[in-house]
């Protein structure tokens, strides 16, 4: 294959993973603690609406990284056959990306993004917190956050075996 176009796809799978794990971490570390004095039910509009229209892209994205990282190895990389992923340590680093970039995006798909709805679609828990009770609501975006914690081990381990490979 052409060398441009691996490094298109390089580009590509680099700019999705930005995106990606950029995406993700900034609703973290940049929205929510910037929404956070303000008051609960305003929160709760501007996150689960933020949530609501992101999540699509950052799938899109996260399968992006995934599919790119496929070609990367096989079609533009030294993986031909199944003894190159199970017998070379290229296609060992591989493999364990391809699981974890798949288990992480799964994750956040049925299970972080779930509950992170389940807790912001609840107004009730909301307007309970509003009125002066904020303790149930607490323990739930604890439990969001802790959910949501499992995805950016995985980002972690991902950045890691980048490294390696
Ligand atoms: C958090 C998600 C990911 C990030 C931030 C990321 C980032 C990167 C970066 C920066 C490179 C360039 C490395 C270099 O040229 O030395 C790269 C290459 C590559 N990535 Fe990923 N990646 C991610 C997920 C994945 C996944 C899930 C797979 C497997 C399906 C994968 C497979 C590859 C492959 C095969 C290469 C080419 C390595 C080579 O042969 O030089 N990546 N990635």
């Amino acid at each position: 294959m052409p060398w441009e176009l691996h490094q298109a796809t390089l580009i590509v799978h680099i700019l999705l993973a930005i995106m990606w794990v950029g995406g993700i971490l900034f609703i973290g570390w940049g929205v929510y603690p910037a929404v956070r004095n303000m008051n609960v039910v305003t929160q709760r509009e501007i996150l689960l609406r933020l949530m609501q229209w992101s999540h699509k892209y950052l799938t899109g994205a996260g399968a992006g990284v995934i599919l790119t990282g496929i070609l990367l190895g096989t079609v533009f990389g030294p993986i031909s056959q199944w003894y190159d992923v199970i017998d070379t340590r290229y296609g060992n680093i591989w493999l364990t990306a391809l699981i974890v970039g798949t288990l992480t995006l799964l994750w956040g798909v049925f299970v972080g993004y779930r509950q992170f709805c389940n807790v912001f679609s609840n107004v009730e828990l909301w307007e309970q917190a509003d009125s002066g009770d904020r303790k149930p609501l607490f323990k739930a975006l604890i439990n969001v956050a802790l959910l949501e914690s499992v995805e950016v081990a995985g980002f972690m381990t991902l950045l890691y075996l980048m490294v390696l490979l």
